[in-house]
């Protein structure tokens, strides 16, 4: 069935997300094999390169509520679990099922299960009260978002924001060449339909628009892996009022 925000904009794209990365991940491909091998928490790091200096960028302390939207398989809250040790539990939140038991089994493996709570819901509806988090993070994931559907997600973050909470995000943006960018994009297309890409002024356009003050840049610069793609980010407070 087919819901609207209170925008307007239909589901439709998030829901297709959902079934491109529970079909995707499930293959028994070389492709599909390798996706599977970087996404896993072992190898966050390679990938969430800017990972490493979160504690100290955001000032992380083991009171703060911690949410990812897109948490994928888990692998970012973990790394932040053992860096800060958070003693409320963290929350994961991701449209894929498949995601979703993924992550949950990762915490289980590792007998964190109480260390975080994995939801499974779509990032411009929240399932959270107002004023919950003190931090959320949200990593490749807003490719997956037309700007109006992006609006709406951080309308969400900003309402489960606490007063003076920040928000951390960051994603793949695009090439000045021309030809690079369309190969990058192909790339970023490999298993999923959508990837809205974009550049450091768009990306702090939208975050002002939402009511986001403070506006740092942040994870810019390149993988360190392959992909080589370049990487726009931001780090963005919910003003205190
Ligand atoms: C490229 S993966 C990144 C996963 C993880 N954040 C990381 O950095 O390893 C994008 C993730 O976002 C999730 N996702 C995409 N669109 C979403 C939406 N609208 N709501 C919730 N999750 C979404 C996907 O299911 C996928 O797990």
């Amino acid at each position: 069935m087919k819901k609207r925000t209170s925008s307007g904009t239909l589901y439709d794209e998030q829901i297709a997300t959902a079934h491109d990365y529970d079909r995707w991940f499930a293959q028994d491909t070389l492709g599909a094999r390798w996706v599977r091998f970087w996404f896993a928490p072992n190898q966050t790091l390679f990938l969430n390169t800017p990972a490493r200096r979160l504690p100290r960028l955001l000032s992380l302390k083991p009171t703060d509520k911690l949410l990812d939207i897109g948490c994928g398989y888990g692998g970012l809250l973990i790394y932040l679990h053992r860096k800060v040790g958070f003693s409320q539990a963290m929350e994961g939140l991701d449209c894929s099922s498949l995601m979703v038991a993924r992550a949950r089994e990762e915490f289980r493996a590792r007998g964190l299960e109480a260390c975080a709570r994995i939801s499974h819901g779509l990032a411009t509806r929240l399932p959270y009260p107002d004023a919950t988090f003190d931090v959320i993070v949200s990593t490749y994931v807003i490719k997956h978002l037309s700007d109006d559907l992006l609006g709406d997600m951080l309308a969400e973050a900003m309402r489960v924001l606490k007063p003076g909470g920040r928000l951390c995000l960051w994603e793949a943006a695009p090439s000045r060449n021309p030809y690079l960018h369309n190969f990058n994009v192909k790339l970023l297309k490999m298993g999923v339909s959508s990837a809205h890409l974009r550049t450091v002024g768009q990306l702090r356009a939208i975050l002002e628009l939402a009511g986001f003050r403070d506006l740092k840049p942040y994870g810019h610069g390149l993988y360190y892996y392959y992909p080589p793609l370049p990487r726009v980010g931001f780090i963005a407070v919910r003003p205190p009022v």
